[in-house]
């Protein structure tokens, strides 16, 4: 069976190919973001331009004709609605020309499934950490098969955090990645740190360092931002993996491409004897290939939509959807 997948719940258009579970395109194009970050609106239009190129990109590196796809997955959600709405209309239009079904696929279960699937796990911890998202995750078969969430963030995802603040600051290209880099050279500085049992917040920490950017180094802030944000996410976990009794324990999201984050949870995977690992940073990006991913399972399970059942959700939570 070939699938093709369509992400393009924020920055990214992304189509992906997978045949019988095997990735054999990922193609992408994104908006790019300034400092004045992401208009929705603005967004959406950059995706109507690029999305027949990269549908066509996708098809190329894989070497398959459209006629040969034998079924079509989007993100329903989360994410930016009119983003969203570019995905789904997409895959809606190739659907109707094909005469395929359609699996609506929730953004979150793709990053953790695909991750599980490449990190070679069966029944990790996952902690999945992106810009619009932050949650620590098991799978859990009651009342249905799900990504049960242990923890989370209160208030915004930890990529946001970082990338607000690098934007706050001044710092070019206003990401995580560049605070990283800044603060490779800086020394630790006391600043919130929340965290709730296996819940935490970042809104705090974001505040007082942006506000403290007039006082102190930068190098020192970006530095202690980073190992105040993540330190908080390692305490966070290391409480579920005493609580789920795990042996594994895997990081997804965009996020997951820190090397620093990395490090320090497979420090806790040591000393707790766990395996630990991740997807390639392709897979961690947003992509579409997880899409077609988890797309393909869906279809395979009886699990697709008529083009007239299929929608958007900006707020579709990981727990609704079923895993399979
Ligand atoms: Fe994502």
């Amino acid at each position: 069976m070939k699938v093709l997948g369509i992400e393009s719940s924020a920055h990214t258009f992304g189509v992906g190919i997978v045949e019988d579970g095997k990735v054999i395109a990922n193609e992408k194009m994104m908006f790019k973001v300034t400092n004045k970050g992401m208009i929705p609106g603005k967004v959406a239009e950059t995706h109507v331009k690029n999305a027949a190129k990269v549908v066509s990109l996708a098809l190329k590196s894989a070497g398959v004709r459209i006629g040969e796809i034998d079924g079509v997955g989007y993100t329903r959600g989360p994410g930016l609605g009119p983003c969203l709405q570019v995905g789904e209309m997409t895959a809606k239009t190739i659907a109707n020309k094909l005469g395929v079904k359609i699996a609506q696929v929730n953004h979150g279960a793709a990053h953790a499934e695909i991750s599980r699937e490449l990190a070679g796990m069966k029944d990790p911890l996952i902690l999945y950490v992106s810009g619009g998202n932050s949650q620590i995750l098991k799978l859990s078969k009651s009342p249905f098969s799900h990504y049960a969430i242990l923890g989370e963030t209160f208030d915004i995802g930890v990529g946001n955090m970082m990338d607000t603040f690098a934007r706050e600051v001044g710092l070019n290209p206003a990401w995580g990645s560049t605070v990283a880099k800044v603060g490779e050279s800086g020394k630790y500085i006391k600043l919130p740190y929340t965290v709730k049992g296996m819940d935490f917040a970042f809104t705090g920490l974001l505040t007082n360092s942006i506000k403290r950017a007039k006082s102190e180094k930068i190098e020192d802030l970006c530095y202690s931002i980073q190992e105040t944000a993540f330190s908080m996410l390692c305490e966070a976990t290391e409480r579920a993996i005493f609580l789920t009794n795990s042996t594994e324990l895997c990081v997804c999201g965009g996020v997951a491409q820190s090397k620093r984050l990395r490090q320090m949870l497979g420090e806790i995977a040591k000393s707790h004897a766990m395996k630990f690992g991740y997807a390639a940073d392709s897979f961690n990006a947003d992509n579409g290939a997880m899409i077609a991913f988890v797309a393909e399972r869906m279809l395979g399970k009886g699990l697709g939509s008529k083009i007239g059942e299929c929608g958007i959700e900006q707020r579709y939570r990981i727990d609704r959807a079923v895993i399979v």
